[in-house]
């Protein structure tokens, strides 16, 4: 099965061709990645200091029809624009959760190719593409579905902080969210407050890499809450009192430097802390088998190294999105939609709640 997958949530434009092999054994396929393209905007936002929503969607209006002819050349058979799609079995989508004027030209176009060369078409929810990145760990037709369900799925973006129970293949329950801001929010807008600038996540975890994770001993936040949601505004509001306090002082303006640093390990370290908490409550709550990690955030070394450790620990599978597949790619909308697809009648993720208007 061939799918062709797009993504335009937010500030990538990506595009994946995946052929999918369903063996006799079991319902996980082998999967070849044929061809990607993904044309990043970091530049176009960074005068912005974020993601302006009406630029992205312009660019990514900009770029789609590039980058599919671009994949069209990058396919094994180098076919034409009708030979491609004659080969291609579905068309997978991002649907939301995004920024709408971003998933309407994603969306606009995946309908066009669909209508044109009458497709399947499926929308697809990002946190499940997300979610199933985890799966891009291993040899997919390897893993057996008895070792890895109950599952439990930690997922870490810009936009999300979610765990999600996995019974199986698309049948989810969402055990916690955030109540506020989502860690990767959280990571930019300290990257803000301590000047580091945009894109802020990675900006964070350089600067972190030159300070003391314990010079400050910020908040971590919502542990004893007994529940499994997160809670990152105020963290970020402590490292903003703590800047405040600091530039007072003749030490700070001496040593702004690694003061910088240590705030940003510090800050790091909470976030590490927090999420890895909550998730082991979790899994031993649930007696999951496995652990599915994924989401910009996950690209972070020090909660990969953590999150190891606590599978480590637990005696757990762990399956986490190799570091260039945390952030928005296509490949894991094709994954997704793979399983969707086969999958159509089972407990779908609200996907309706979150894009009343795409009529997909
Ligand atoms: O999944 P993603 O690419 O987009 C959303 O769906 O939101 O996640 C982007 C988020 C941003 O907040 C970015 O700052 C954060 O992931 N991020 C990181 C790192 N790389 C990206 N946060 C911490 N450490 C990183 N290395
Ligand atoms: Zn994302």
């Amino acid at each position: 099965m061939r799918i062709l997958a797009f993504e335009t949530s937010c500030d990538e434009t990506a595009l994946t061709l995946v052929d999918f092999f369903v063996s006799k054994k079991g319902f996980l396929p082998k999967i070849s990645i044929l061809a990607e393209k993904v044309a990043s905007q970091v530049q176009a936002h960074a005068p912005f200091g974020g993601v302006v929503p009406i630029l992205a969607a312009r660019e990514h209006e900009k770029n789609l029809e590039i980058l599919f002819l671009q994949l069209l050349k990058a396919s094994p058979e180098r076919a034409t624009a009708r030979e491609f799609m004659e080969k291609i079995d579905l068309i997978a989508v991002t649907a939301g959760p995004g920024l709408m004027p971003c998933l309407l030209v994603g969306t606009a176009f995946a309908k066009a190719l669909a209508y044109k060369h009458k497709k399947p078409l499926i929308g697809v929810n990002h946190l499940e593409g997300h979610l199933y990145s985890g799966f891009l760990s291993q040899e997919l037709s390897t893993c057996n579905p008895q070792l890895i369900f109950p599952a439990l799925a930690l997922i870490v973006s810009g936009g999300h902080t979610e765990l999600v129970l996995i019974h199986g293949i698309g049948h989810y329950q969402v055990l916690g969210e955030t109540l506020d801001d989502a860690a990767g929010e959280a990571f930019d807008k300290v990257a803000r407050l301590l000047g580091l600038g945009y894109p802020g996540g990675i900006l964070l975890e350089k600067e972190a890499q030159k300070g003391n994770s314990e010079a400050f001993s910020f908040p971590r936040p919502m542990l004893k809450s007994g529940d499994y949601n997160f809670s990152f505004a105020g963290l970020k509001t402590s490292v903003l009192y703590a800047l405040r306090e600091l530039e007072k002082s003749q030490a700070y303006k001496q040593n702004k430097a690694s003061i910088r640093a240590d705030i940003a390990a510090s800050f790091q370290q909470a976030v590490v802390d927090t999420l890895v908490a909550k998730t082991k409550k979790a899994l031993r709550d649930y007696k999951a088998k496995a652990l599915f990690v994924g989401g910009g955030v996950i690209a972070n070394t020090k909660l990969r190294q953590a999150l190891e450790r606590l599978c480590q620990e637990e005696r757990l599978l762990l399956l986490i999105s190799p570091k260039r597949y945390c952030g928005d790619n296509a490949t894991m909308i094709a994954l997704a939609g793979y399983f969707n697809f086969k999958t159509p009648n089972q407990h779908k993720w609200q996907l309706l709640k979150v894009n009343p208007n795409l009529n997909l």
